[in-house]
């Protein structure tokens, strides 16, 4: 693979448009796309909310299997029902459909090689969205975690659809950049997939321990 470069001429990221819109769609309506998306096919797989987090796990093998573009637009529809910090959404999504660039992404995530995975989202901090006032370090403070929540809102929509993820969270944040072409901070790297084995749940600590009631 060849170094990159800044300045490579790569495409610039642009609009996101869902395999399907409604009929009578209207920009101007709030919710309308998201509403239908989240209501479009397929079927949830499971939507036992509890038995998707039982289950889900981190993969890092994925299969071939593409995975449907409706699909894709569920996570990411997932990804906008989170909370965030005044409404003000404070986080961005970069979809990378290019193959040379996701082989970039492996190099700027310290060469983990199942970045290049059938979908890669990378959920980047937007603090200047966050109009609330208060001081710059709290409004980083709130696109991060916004940028966060979404995240895994759309780890577990992908659960609930079949498929599987692994969340990166050790990249260089200026490569990162340089790749999908943004002077927004990446917050985490989410990459999904059919997993080509089922895991069992890793160990957690026991409630006991990890709950520390204060009264
Ligand atoms: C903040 C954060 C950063 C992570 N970074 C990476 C990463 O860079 N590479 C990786 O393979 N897994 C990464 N993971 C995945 C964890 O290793 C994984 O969630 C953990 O081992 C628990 O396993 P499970 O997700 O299967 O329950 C990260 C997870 C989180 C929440």
């Amino acid at each position: 693979m060849r170094d990159f470069h800044p300045d490579d001429d790569f495409a610039t990221p642009e609009e996101y448009v869902p395999q399907t819109t409604p009929d009578d769609f209207d920009p101007g309506l709030p919710n309308q796309l998201l509403d239908f998306v989240l209501r479009s096919e397929p079927a949830v797989v499971d939507t036992d909310l509890f038995a998707v987090m039982k289950k889900r796990r981190s993969t890092r093998k994925f299969s071939d299997k593409p995975v449907e573009t409706v699909k894709i637009d569920k996570i990411i529809a997932a990804a906008d029902t989170a909370p965030t910090a005044g409404n003000y959404q404070g986080f961005e999504i970069f979809y990378v459909k290019n193959p040379e660039k996701k082989k970039l992404l492996v190099d700027a995530c310290n060469k983990q090689p199942y970045v290049d995975s059938p979908v890669v989202l990378v959920f980047c901090k937007n603090p200047s969205r966050v109009k609330l006032d208060f001081p710059e370090y709290i409004l980083k403070k709130f696109a991060i975690q916004d940028a966060t929540l979404a995240a895994g809102y759309s780890q577990l929509a992908a659960q609930a659809l079949g498929l599987s993820s692994i969340w990166i969270g050790m990249f260089d944040e200026q490569k990162v950049m340089d790749v999908i072409g943004t002077d927004l901070v990446p917050s985490s790297v989410l990459c999904i997939g059919y997993p080509k084995q089922t895991k069992f749940p890793k160990p957690r600590r026991n409630l006991k321990d990890l709950v520390h009631v204060v009264w």
